[in-house]
């Protein structure tokens, strides 16, 4: 077992690099399995459900290998299997998004449905209702999801929610469908422009990635790609509230600020001093921080995966924060903990009234997800005395040398082996 232990109260200084996006290189890795030529991913984070994702490649045939620079090579030859097994869809969701190009490539796939999770009941039906409006014939028995389909053929698809992994299953299926497939009401997250530029590189034809409307021309075959994944915007939004919620002052070298507008503007409705640069952005702590509502909503709003982490930065806040979760209905789990460390938070379904107290202080604390696990640390930092942050295997699923990058910038923070 591994703790984090955070000794609270030094304010953070200096420049910390953002790492390439998990939640971009996920669906990029099962992008490969749509060809037999080589793919290359550049910049892949070096985080638990990365190799997650390589394993469940190499289980259906596809050769893994390691470039220099954080560069993953996959090269799905010949598939020796079509079905990506519980033991690896349980513990992590984005397998799913093995379904669409398995069918679309092999015209078969077995896929074990992931379940709940701890954040929420995250059904897949909207993936696929978009896969049988592509001709896949879709049989659910025993824990697994069966589709199959001779070729696959082009057609106009409503999601009924934006859903992120559904537009990314649904786009990939139908890169290699008979026609024209139109997906409305698609997600319209960095990371679905991030994987239309990929298939483009294959020879896909898509139009409107990152818009609510995607068009794909379906084409026969797809070659290789070699690309660079985005930064990710959740692990930068992540270290800017790091260096807000200390106080401090740190610049997020490789940050994007036109994937950020949502966070900036409510940093900036608190106080804390932002700077967008080509090169990245600089936040500055509030001299007197504020008070902002929030409500998370899929792109361009406010983004789910930053929720908990403003609400650490909200329970120092001068008056009353009310955040608001609207995409998953049981992502308040920090909630619980930060009251341990003397936050006065209240959940009442799905908000949260966040008062703001003078301190946090430090205490045992366990991470439930991968965001509250974070969030847990950012309050840790700006706490009096140690938090000791169990369960962090939560946090090694998405974060990349966290503890190192924090050290770097000043932090008391180190791993230790229990
Ligand atoms: C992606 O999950 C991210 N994961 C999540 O990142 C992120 O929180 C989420 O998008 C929202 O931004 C990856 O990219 C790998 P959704 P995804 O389908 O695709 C409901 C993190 O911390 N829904 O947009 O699974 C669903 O239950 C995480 O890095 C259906 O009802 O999210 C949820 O309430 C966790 N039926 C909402 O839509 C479906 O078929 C949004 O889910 C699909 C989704």
């Amino acid at each position: 077992m591994q703790k984090i232990l955070i000794r609270g109260g030094r304010a953070l200084r200096g420049t910390v690099a953002v790492s390439g996006s998990k939640n971009a290189g996920l669906p990029l890795l099962f992008a490969s399995l749509l060809t037999p030529e080589r793919c290359t991913i550049r910049g892949l984070p070096r985080v638990a459900d990365v190799t997650t994702s390589l394993r469940l490649l190499e289980r259906l045939g596809a050769l893994v290998g390691d470039g220099e620079f954080s560069t993953i090579v996959v090269e799905a030859r010949t598939l020796t299997s079509s079905e990506a097994p519980y033991d690896l869809v349980k513990t992590m969701r984005a397998s799913f998004l093995t379904l669409g190009p398995l069918v679309a490539r092999t015209g078969r796939a077995r896929v074990s449905t992931p379940g709940g999770c701890a954040i929420g009941s995250r059904p897949v039906d909207i993936h696929l209702a978009g896969l049988e409006r592509l001709g896949a014939r879709i049989c659910q028995a025993h824990g697994y999801v069966e589709a199959e389909a001779p070729r696959l053929r082009g057609a106009r698809i409503t999601l009924d929610f934006p859903s992120v992994g559904a537009t990314e299953n649904v786009m990939m299926a139908a890169t290699l469908a008979e026609g024209t497939t139109v997906i409305e009401n698609a997600a319209r997250e960095p990371e679905i422009g991030d994987l239309a530029a990929a298939l483009g590189a294959m020879g896909a034809r898509i139009d409107g990635a990152g818009t609510s409307v995607v068009r794909i021309e379906g084409v026969r075959e797809l070659g290789g790609f070699d690309h660079a994944v985005v930064p990710d915007r959740i692990e930068a939004g992540t270290l800017l509230l790091a260096g807000a919620i200390t106080g401090g002052e740190v610049h997020v070298a490789g940050a994007r600020a036109d994937h950020l507008d949502a966070l900036v503007a409510k940093l900036e409705e608190v106080g804390v001093a932002i700077e967008a640069r080509a090169d990245g952005i600089t936040v500055r702590g509030a001299q007197a921080l504020g008070r902002a509502d929030v409500r998370t909503a899929p792109y361009p709003g406010f983004p789910t995966d930053l929720q908990a982490q403003f609400m650490a930065l909200m329970t120092l806040g001068d008056g009353q924060s009310v955040i608001t979760e609207t995409i998953f209905e049981n992502r308040f789990m920090h909630v619980q903990e930060l009251v341990r460390m003397g936050a006065d938070v209240r959940v009442d379904g799905r908000s949260a009234a966040v008062r703001g107290v003078a301190t946090l202080s430090g205490a045992p604390v366990m991470a439930t997800d991968l965001r509250a696990s974070v969030c847990l640390v950012l309050a840790g930092l700006a706490a009096h005395n140690t938090t000791e942050v169990s369960r962090i295997y939560h946090l090694d699923r998405g974060y990349e040398r966290l503890e190192e990058k924090l050290s770097a910038l000043g932090a008391d923070i180190a791993r230790v082996r229990t």
